[in-house]
C-alpha cells in the first residue's frame, strides 16, 4: 500500500490521536489530506466522517483514518456513505482481519483508548496486510452500497 493517499479526519476526541498519527504517515512518505478538526474545540463527529467519505468518493484518496472518542460514532457516520467500509480497530488483530477480510477502506481508531504506541502497531499491521479476495469479496458485494 506504499502509494496509497490517506484522508484523515477527527473530532476534538481523536485530534491529538490524528496529529501523532498523521506526522507518522508523513514521515514514512505518505500523502496526507487533513479534513480537519483542527482544533481541540468541542464539534460533531459526523462533519469529518462526511468530509473524509466525500473526498474517497471523489477519487481525491485511496484510504481514510478517522479518529474519535471511542471510534463508534465515527463508523457509523462513515459507514452510512455508498463504498466506505469503515472498521474500528483497537487491537492489531482487528487491524489484519478487517483488510483481509473486509476489505476496509476507512480504518477508525478510539482516541480516548488507545495509546499511541498501539496505534501504530495498528497502522502497521492494517497498511501491510492485503485483501485476500475470494469469498470474502463475495460477502461484501452482500452488503447493500458496499
Ligand atoms: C465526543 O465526546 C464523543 O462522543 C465522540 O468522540 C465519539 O466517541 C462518538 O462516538
Amino acid at each position: 500500500m506504499e502509494n496509497k493517499r490517506i484522508v484523515m479526519g477527527s473530532d476534538h476526541a481523536g485530534y491529538n490521536l490524528k496529529l501523532k498519527v498523521k506526522a507518522h504517515l508523513e514521515a514514512r512518505g505518505f500523502e496526507v489530506m487533513d479534513v480537519g478538526t483542527h482544533t481541540t474545540d468541542s464539534c460533531n463527529y459526523t462533519v469529518y466522517a462526511d468530509a473524509l467519505c466525500k473526498a474517497i468518493a471523489a477519487g481525491e484518496a485511496d484510504l481514510g483514518i478517522l479518529v474519535c472518542g471511542t471510534g463508534i460514532g465515527m463508523s457509523m457516520a462513515a459507514n452510512k456513505h455508498a463504498g466506505i467500509r469503515a472498521a474500528c480497530c483497537s487491537d492489531t488483530f482487528s487491524a489484519r482481519l478487517t483488510r483481509e477480510h473486509n476489505d476496509a477502506n476507512v480504518l477508525v481508531m478510539p482516541g480516548r483508548f488507545v495509546t499511541n504506541t498501539v496505534a501504530d502497531r495498528i497502522l502497521k499491521k492494517y497498511f501491510k496486510t492485503p485483501f485476500e479476495g475470494g469469498r470474502h469479496a463475495r460477502r461484501i458485494e452482500k452488503i447493500p452500497c458496499c
